[in-house]
């Protein structure tokens, strides 16, 4: 049975992986500081699986604790989710952001490399591809300049881990594009938990949806798309978790250095997933037509080609699935994890 050491593994898409992969009956050790998540999610995914999850409390920043998980287990892949992830915080607060992702993923692959564990798959953003020259994204396009630090930070450690596979070819690196991530599982059990008011749009609508947040904003209805407003490749968390079992599937293999984007090569406008809300919990939600977001982009996403065929994925998730799903979490947890 294979060990799987999964950092930030408590957070929204580390669960539901986690439960994926104890599914497919790998061991599991998550490695999380709880700085944005709640030790809560895992006992759910223990109860879910019947099985058990090793939690270890820790930062990727300290590597005397990394150093310690590294002894303690024999560990033979790492998916690397640890990090911190709000665009408009990372304008605020840049160093967090940059120590946190970049320095935390130095210092992970330094502990990794002293103990000969070389396999990684890393949680990229499709942030890293900036302002879109053309559409739908491919892996081998430019990634542009992303807008902000926590763009910044994921292109810097793709940089990184490209650097370090050029340097020794044991390393084996799957770095995994991940568009819009959305939705539950289907128990709704485990679900996002945004830490106050949130800044993507499927928790703010479900929030609307039940009642927590009044009004969703839609940032700006003048862009060059279909409606107007912006254009989103969404994808369910269960597919995107699935992308990750593949992907440890891949590094089995060998392969060298891969970038595969996560996405299902539809994108939908933010008014098209209001109405697919709307029908989803069965109620009006209430926007407003607002100002555009600074920083946003007319329209993002993916050709998911690449990992159809070389890790032999597809989103098989529908729009329906995804807020079927997040209204199933939100409805039955309405203050998340503390309900
Ligand atoms: P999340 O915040 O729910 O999960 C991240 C987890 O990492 C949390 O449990 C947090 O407590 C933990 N963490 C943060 N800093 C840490 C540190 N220094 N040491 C140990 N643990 C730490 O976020 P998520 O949505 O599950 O995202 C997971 C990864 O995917 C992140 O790297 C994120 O940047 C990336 N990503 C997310 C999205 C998205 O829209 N959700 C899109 C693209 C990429
Ligand atoms: C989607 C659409 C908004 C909120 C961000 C990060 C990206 C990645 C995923 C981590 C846009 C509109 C939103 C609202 C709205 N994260 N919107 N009202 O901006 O595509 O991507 O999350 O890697 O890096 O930038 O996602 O969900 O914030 O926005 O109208 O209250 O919804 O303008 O068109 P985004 P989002």
């Amino acid at each position: 049975m294979k060990t799987i050491l999964v950092t930030g593994g408590a957070g929204y898409i580390g669960s539901h992986t986690v439960l994926q992969l104890l599914e497919a009956n790998y061991q599991v050790i998550v490695f999380d500081n709880l700085c944005n998540a709640s030790e809560e999610s895992l006992r759910r995914v223990s109860a879910l699986t019947g099985k058990s999850v090793t939690f270890v409390e820790g930062d990727i920043r300290n590597d005397t604790q990394l150093n310690s998980v590294f002894a303690q287990h024999s560990i033979d892949a790492v998916i690397h989710f640890a990090g911190l992830k709000a665009v408009g915080e990372s304008v605020q607060k840049p160093l967090n952001y940059y120590e946190n992702n970049v320095y935390g993923s130095i210092n992970l692959c330094q502990v990794m490399a002293q103990h000969g564990v070389k396999n990684i798959v890393f949680s990229s953003s499709a942030t890293v591809y900036g302002d879109p020259v053309s559409l739908p994204l491919r892996e081998n396009m430019s990634t542009g300049h992303p807008t902000n630090p926590y763009g910044m930070s994921k292109l810097m450690v793709e940089n990184v881990l490209t650097d370090l596979h050029s340097s020794d070819e044991n390393w084996n690196i799957v770095i995994l594009r991940y568009f819009n991530p959305v939705g539950a599982h289907p128990s709704g059990q485990i679900g996002e938990d945004p830490n106050g008011i949130p800044n993507n749009l499927m928790p703010y609508i479900s929030q609307v949806a039940s009642g927590k947040l009044e009004q969703l904003a839609v940032f700006g209805d003048d862009y060059d798309t279909a409606d107007g407003t912006g254009v989103r490749d969404y994808i369910h968390v269960e597919d995107l978790a699935d992308g990750h079992i593949k992907a440890i599937e891949r590094l089995s293999l060998s392969m060298g250095l891969d970038v595969y984007n996560l996405g299902t090569g539809q994108g939908y406008s933010v008014l098209e997933m209001i109405n697919a809300f709307e029908k989803a919990c069965g109620k009006p939600i209430s926007y407003k037509i607002a100002p555009r977001r600074s920083g946003d982009i007319a329209a993002c996403y993916a050709d998911p080609t690449k990992a159809a065929t070389e890790l032999n994925w597809n989103a098989q998730k529908s729009l329906e699935d995804m807020c079927r799903d997040a209204w199933h979490w939100q409805s039955n947890n309405p203050q998340g994890y503390t309900s």
